[in-house]
């Protein structure tokens, strides 16, 4: 039998949803639950994904200079059980075993990042470049490319140099937009000559929201109102930065993309018949893919954006909005810079208007005047965010090539978590979120919209920010209690090959066939596992059963006999003293 391991109940707002209304929307209306089956256009490139954060471990080895967050993880109370990337999944010494298991997938592309702290240690290009982390990435590139397989590098993906944070205050500091522009520019310069798909940021959203406006991420603070607008004004115009210096210095040479990865949810109104809810979910769109994607392709924040933070910061009596401002010389800069955009998409959700006044403070959230809301059909599997909506996906990626001309786009991160009790290889819900979310990606190709490559997310199990190991979204298992890390295949590692070797869904017989072989092999190696699993469940109660015991002996022969034997000492002493004196 199947274990699904749910773990808590969800933290959103679960509400009755008017979704008859919903139901009539526009050209998705009539597809919401059917299957097209078809395939992708010849050359369509399909790969796994990782961070290298989440994935390396090797936190202190080789040369390696400190990350926010490897500070971050390491103070009590920020990450889940306290757990820290510091070994995750041992990729830094694994990586002819993980090209391996592409190689099993039958990869294209393989999409990682690199750790700015491994190859600059204080982020400072003049302080030390570490010709150690910099062979590292090297033999990397150059296995994934003997094996076929194409890489797509991310520069940040979020682990910034500790000693920017500590010196400038990070993302907070213009400063950054140099410091990332040399990093970049070594990478460019050592690397470039081979990796022809370059991400600037990943999920800049995050970094700017989570990292110093919630403070649930590194560098955790907790700036409300202020801190995320004004991290991601200094990432985009790093960002654009960093495209200008590939675009004069390097494409002639390296003929390369350079593009930049950002997430996204879908908002569906709640009420698709009231004016209200439909401005609330495109504010809600706007507020998380249009405030990086519209500067970079339009030269401007969204306007919905500039006149909901201008209105909200005159209402609490500043005398300038919250959002910074750029220049028109800077607009221009930014314009363009992109070569092809990256998507992050996992979830959607129904959004309604909810006003927040301002006389209690604000906040990126508040700033929005909107309600999140879920469907409890909806499927969770894992992590409580995430609820698997297939069809927002479409949507996201027409509302993609509607608003910014049609870019090129590679879908960067896609997929579904489970709940860390489960050492569960059958992964059968994983199966149909990808199975769905694949489909629907395919009909918006059929839309029109230019996407190029899909990346499922992720390759291992990893360590998941502040959730650490509990949420599992590998496609392989990964037993984190076993020092060497072992990979086992769930079944959707038998699923997703079958997607990419017939590049689509051929016919339904095919395609049911393929969910049936990939369940058949792995309640095999679910066996294998916890056979596995118990083995070093035994060997770990016999190492607490033991160490207690070895301390205890450490005592005895380093306290206890040294004492016994001095106090023997002095008795007989004492003893020898007494008789001497009656003899005399
Ligand atoms: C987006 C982040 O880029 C990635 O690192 C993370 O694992 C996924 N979201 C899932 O939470």
């Amino acid at each position: 039998m199947l274990t699904r391991c749910v773990l808590g109940a969800s933290h959103m707002l679960v509400l009755v949803l008017c979704l008859s209304a919903a139901e009539d929307f526009d050209w998705t209306k009539n597809d919401r639950g059917s299957f097209y089956y078809g395939t992708f256009p010849t050359g369509f490139s399909w790969g796994a994904g990782s961070s290298a954060y989440q994935t390396e471990g090797a936190w202190d080895r080789d040369g390696k200079g400190m990350s926010i967050w490897d500070v971050f993880s390491h103070k009590k109370g920020k990450i889940f059980l306290n757990d820290t990337g510091d070994s995750s999944c041992e990729g830094y010494y694994k990586v002819k075993d993980d090209i391996s298991l592409m190689k099993e997938l039958k990869l294209n592309h393989y999409r990682f990042s690199v750790s700015w702290p491994r190859i600059m240690p204080t982020g400072i290009k003049s302080d030390h470049v570490n010709e150690k982390g910099i062979k590292y990435y090297e033999d990397l590139i150059n296995l994934l490319l003997e094996n076929k397989i194409t890489p797509i590098v991310t520069l940040y993906h979020w682990d910034l140099p500790q000693v920017l944070q500590e010196k400038y205050g990070g993302w907070q500091n213009i400063s950054m937009v140099n410091y990332f522009n040399d990093f970049a520019s070594l990478c460019f310069e050592r690397f470039g000559n081979r990796v022809k798909y370059w991400i600037t940021f990943n999920n800049p959203w995050s970094v700017a929201v989570e990292g110093y406006e919630t403070g649930e991420h590194a560098p955790g603070m907790r700036l409300k109102g202020t801190g995320a607008y004004k991290a991601a004004h200094h990432i985009i115009k790093a960002h654009a930065k960093v495209w200008h210096t590939y675009d004069t210095q390097w494409r002639n040479k390296q003929k390369g993309l350079v593009g930049i990865s950002l997430s996204g949810d879908w908002g569906e109104p709640v009420d698709i018949t009231n004016q209200k809810d439909i401005e609330a979910a495109e504010r809600y769109v706007q507020f998380y893919l249009g405030w990086f994607a519209t500067p970079i392709f339009h030269g401007d924040y969204p306007q919905v954006m500039k006149d909901y933070i201008g209105k909200k910061s005159a209402q609490q009596g500043l005398g300038s909005s919250r959002l910074p401002t750029f220049s028109s010389q800077e607009k221009s800069y930014i314009k363009g810079t992109c070569d092809f955009l990256g998507i992050g998409h996992f979830t959607t959700r129904y959004i309604t208007q909810k006003n927040f006044p301002s006389n209690r403070g604000n906040s990126y959230f508040t700033d929005r005047d909107l309600a999140e809301l879920v469907d409890p059909r909806w499927p969770d599997p894992g992590s409580e965010w995430l609820y698997s909506v297939p069809w927002g996906f479409r949507r996201l990626l027409n509302f993609v090539k509607t608003q910014y001309g049609n870019p090129m786009i590679y879908v960067t991160e896609n997929g579904v978590s489970e709940k860390m009790l489960c050492t569960e290889l059958c992964d059968d819900w994983r199966i149909q979120y990808l199975k769905d979310y694949i489909n629907e990606m395919l009909k918006a190709i059929k839309d029109g919209v230019n996407v190029k490559g899909y990346t499922a997310w992720s390759l291992l199990d990893k360590f998941e920010w502040d959730e650490g190991y509990s949420e599992r979204f590998g496609l392989y298992y990964v037993d984190f209690r076993n020092k060497n890390k072992p990979r086992y295949p769930k079944a959707s590692v038998q699923y997703y090959k079958r997607i990419i070797s017939s590049n689509g869904f051929p016919n339904q017989r095919e395609v049911e066939n393929w969910k049936r072989k990939a369940t058949e092999t792995c309640s095999s190696s679910n066996q294998l596992l916890a056979a596995e699993e118990q083995r070093s469940t035994a060997a770990n109660i016999l190492r607490l059963i033991h160490d207690p015991l070895t301390s205890h002996m450490e005592m005895v022969t380093e306290i206890v006999v040294p004492t016994v034997c001095t106090l023997c000492i002095l008795l007989s002493a004492v003893f020898l003293m007494f008789l001497l004196r009656r003899r005399n």
